[in-house]
């Protein structure tokens, strides 16, 4: 089944240099192909809309504060079962949870600053797609 997500790789994992690793995972996976890229910064609706879900949770604010640090690379990945498939490469949100083999867990230690972010359904992805890519057909 042939799907798209929306990849984030968040302002630690642009800061540290982790761009070509990161990427080059995706790549790697045999039938998916990235179809956008941009690297940008974040403004706060743009953030708003992509994190509203969080919106009163104790972590919001920082997590707004954070993914507004730096510039983010967005990209639009399609492939086979490509929603599972970029979760399962990313890990569990909390990086120390993550198995090593994952992006998250090799990379990560922190829960707010875990790398990168992966669309969790295709109801979300969807959603999020039409944030950072409204051109999009
Ligand atoms: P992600 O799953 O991409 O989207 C929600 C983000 O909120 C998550 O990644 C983390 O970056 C952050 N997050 C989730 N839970 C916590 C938490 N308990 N403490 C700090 N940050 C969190």
């Amino acid at each position: 089944m042939s799907q798209r997500t929306l990849v984030l790789l968040k302002p630690d994992a642009v800061r540290r240099g982790l761009i070509g690793e990161i990427i080059g995972r995706i790549e790697r996976k045999a039938g998916w192909a990235i179809s956008a890229l941009e690297l940008r910064n974040l403004d706060q609706d743009t953030l708003e809309a992509h994190y509203g879900e969080h919106k009163g949770k104790p972590f919001y604010e920082p997590l707004v504060v954070f993914m507004a640090s730096g510039p983010v690379v967005a990209l639009v990945v399609e492939g086979e079962r490509v929603i599972e498939g970029m979760r399962q490469l990313a890990g569990p949100t909390d990086p120390i949870a993550a198995a090593p083999g994952s992006i998250r867990g090799d990379f990560g230690s922190i829960v707010r600053e875990n790398l990168v972010h992966a669309s969790d359904s295709e109801e979300s992805a969807e959603r999020e797609l039409k944030i950072f890519f409204p051109g999009l057909v």
